[in-house]
């Protein structure tokens, strides 16, 4: 753990100008040198608009980075610039006017909006706009010859490190300026980063892909993480030679992709656009392979940058609007042991109110018993919470212990007492993790309960929610859904704040969920892997006695479905048969077969695969077809498939498809499997059409 950022726990407005001052300094200290955040980006933020507000001349709000490390230091030709930030569109729209007034020489204010309107629409006004890159600015220095001589962090604006060995093995960094072109020297800014694709594998043991990148490319030993995995994107050029004027930032940006660089995604807007531009960046955010956190927008035209000039803190002509933030530190006040349908027990975060995207948050999930050791958790501490891409916010890391001891996993169930197990599990990304389980879920009172409520929410039954569900089985009334089909009007006045209007609205939700398509039966047994989709497509394909006796093998056959769901499906469609067998006695259960169904019709017996371009119909549409004619239509060759139906020319091809491969080898080892081209298959069977 890091050293504790001085004042880290105090409201920044209860803070003196010199406290501020300490606290900003130690932070930027430890981000720029040390690659560490001590504060989340929002707290760190908090106490740089307060000093600004306080103090707005004060050296650390104009300061840029923290000096240079350990490495050999490099004096930047010119200055790299912080940027200016704004987190509202009005702020932008102020910025953005601004830059007319100071063109014009008129004073900023709302009288200009018309005229910014105007200029908006002209190539004076227009912007270039980029996601804001979570990395580190890097100079590249390149020399008369064209090669790669130096390459520097940014340091404190001025003077930076020189990480050129690391800086050299970035895989789509240029290392020499191809010929034909512009020569050096010159030199290239931009971000190196580490792209979240190769950060997946190594994230358990990092706190952020940026924190790796800067200590992969400050590293004076690079073997256990290789820069060879870092990126470069590349915004900005700077040349004393003549031969290389662009005279608008995106013809510069094009010029580094001529040069072999690559730039952030980049659109060119209006100003009237730049909001629009804000959001589609923010929309691309979920499948980004890099980190933002906002749009850097920059006037194109160049020539209106110089006129606007520099501040000793950023370029006028450019400006960052930050997304809302998703993190935010607050204080752990317990951790909640929530148990689930399966008995699985998982630890929730119960934390201080905070915002985070703009929606306020007071739990955060710690996902399993490993992650809660990891952190080792006390109550008091202060934690990073972070909410990504509209998911269940999750505790990141703590910022600052709290005294109290660390929590523990408990050895009894918090719902029933029952002792609880530790097992190893899949996370779901095959990392092995602990997870706490009930020691006997099926007589968990909450494992019941959320059982109950899954029931009533999967038979859409209103007003059966967390209250009324907890009082039924509280009461002792129900304890397993087939139980609700015995509940009378008396039962339910009796109980507390139960009325007779509210007891016959439950009662005649209860009586509409007797009739109950088998889909929706399905998925309220709660059986895992067998949610609404699963539900529809087994179906589709008989009925419910049809559905119980299915094999492993016939489940795996549908669409997507892999072994272990079918495993699953199984194994939990026999742990329930008491249950269904006793909700039969209630429901009549609505089948949806299509016509034909499983074991009866021309297709029956057949397990039928479609590989390569279908030309009749597309794939979904022929298997729906098999299925019809009481066929199975499987995904995958296996040692059940009867057919494999090959389209398109792949039947001659020299390079046969895996199915293809597998088909064959099959066939030649005897089994009874035929390879018939869409023709030859529709021609034996297409009579049915
Ligand atoms: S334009 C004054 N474009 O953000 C330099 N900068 O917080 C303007 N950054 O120092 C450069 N992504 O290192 C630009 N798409 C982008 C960027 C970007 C990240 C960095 C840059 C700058 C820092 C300011």
């Amino acid at each position: 753990m890091p050293p504790a950022p001085p004042f880290a726990n105090q409201d920044p407005s209860q803070l003196s100008i010199d406290q501020l001052a300490e606290l900003l300094t130690f932070c930027d200290d430890a981000y720029y040198r040390d690659a560490q955040s001590p504060l989340s980006d929002a707290a760190y933020d908090r106490a740089k608009d307060r000093l600004r507000a306080v103090a707005p001349d004060h050296p650390v709000v104009h300061k840029i980075g923290a000096p240079a490390g350990s490495g050999d230091k490099v004096a930047h030709v010119s200055s790299m610039l912080s940027l200016d930030k704004c987190t509202m569109a009005d702020e932008f729209w102020a910025w953005y006017r601004g830059n007319l007034a100071q063109s014009t020489g008129k004073p900023n204010s709302a009288k200009l909006d018309d005229a910014a309107r105007q200029w908006a629409a002209q190539p004076a006004g227009r912007l270039v706009a980029t996601p804001k890159i979570d990395g580190l600015a890097c100079a590249l220095r390149y020399n008369a010859k064209g090669e790669l001589e130096v390459a520097a962090t940014r340091g404190d604006g001025r003077v930076g490190e020189d990480v050129t060995l690391n800086a050299k093995r970035i895989a789509n960094l240029v290392q020499r300026l191809p010929a034909g072109g512009p020569q050096g020297p010159l030199e290239v800014r931009g971000e190196v980063y580490l792209p979240l694709s190769r950060f997946a594998s190594v994230s358990d043991q990092f706190a952020n892909p940026r924190n790796l990148a800067a200590g992969v490319l400050k590293a004076k030993d690079s073997s256990a993480f290789p820069p060879e995995n870092l990126a470069f994107f590349a915004y900005d050029l700077i040349s004393q030679a003549g031969d290389v004027a662009p005279t608008t930032e995106s013809a510069k940006l094009e010029l580094l992709v001529a040069l072999g660089f690559a730039p952030p995604p980049w659109r060119v807007c209006s100003g009237l656009d730049a909001q629009a531009a804000f959001d589609r960046f923010a929309a691309n955010r979920a499948t980004d392979d890099f980190e933002s956190d906002g749009i850097v927008l920059r006037m194109d035209d160049l020539a209106l940058a110089a006129r606007l000039g520099v501040t000793s803190h950023h370029p006028r002509a450019a400006i960052a609007w930050k997304y809302a933030a998703n993190s935010d530190t607050t204080v752990l006040e317990a951790v909640h042991w929530s148990v689930a349908r399966t008995g699985t027990i998982t630890p929730v975060a119960v934390v201080a109110p905070v915002t985070l995207s703009g929606a306020t948050v007071t739990r955060a999930t710690l996902h399993n018993v490993s992650n809660l050791l990891r952190l080792a958790l006390r109550p008091g501490d202060q934690i990073e919470v972070v909410r990504r891409g509209g998911v269940i916010p999750h505790v990141e890391r703590v910022v600052l212990p709290g005294t109290a001891a660390a929590v523990q996993p408990p050895s009894a169930c918090p719902s029933c007492g029952a002792p609880t197990v530790q097992v190893q599990r899949d996370d779901g990304k095959g990392k092995s993790v602990l997870v706490l389980q009930c020691g006997d879920p099926d007589h968990c009172v909450a494992a019941r309960q959320r059982s109950l409520l899954h029931f009533c929410q999967s038979l859409e039954l209103e007003g059966f929610g967390d209250k009324v569900v907890e009082i039924l089985i509280d009461q002792g009334l129900v304890d397993n859904p087939a139980d609700l089909f015995l509940l009378r009007v008396d039962d339910l006045t009796a109980l507390p704040r139960v009325g007779p209007t509210m007891a016959s609205n439950l009662l005649a939700q209860v009586q509409r969920a007797r009739r109950t398509k088998l889909p929706m039966l399905l998925v309220s047994l709660g059986i895992p892997s067998l949610g609404k989709q699963t539900a529809q497509l087994l179906a589709a394909r008989g009925d419910l006695a049809a559905i119980r006796s299915m094999s492993t093998a016939d489940i795996a056959q549908l669409h997507s479905l892999g072994d272990k769901s079918a495993e699953a499906i199984v194994r939990g469609l026999a742990e329930q048969s008491m249950l269904l067998d006793a909700l039969l006695l209630h429901i009549e259960v609505e089948t949806q077969m299509l016509p034909g169904g499983p074991g009866d019709g021309p297709m029956a017996g057949q397990v039928v695969v479609f590989t390569g371009a279908m030309q009749r119909m597309g794939r979904r549409d022929a298997q729906q077809w098999v299925i019809k004619q009481g066929g199975l239509a499987g995904d995958s060759v296996t040692a059940d498939t009867t057919f494999l139906v090959v389209g398109g020319d792949e039947l001659d091809s020299p390079t046969p498809s895996s199915k293809l491969k597998k088909a064959i080898k099959l066939r030649d080892g005897g089994q009874k499997l035929q390879i018939l081209s869409e023709d030859g298959f529709f021609q034996n069977f297409g009579s049915v059409l």
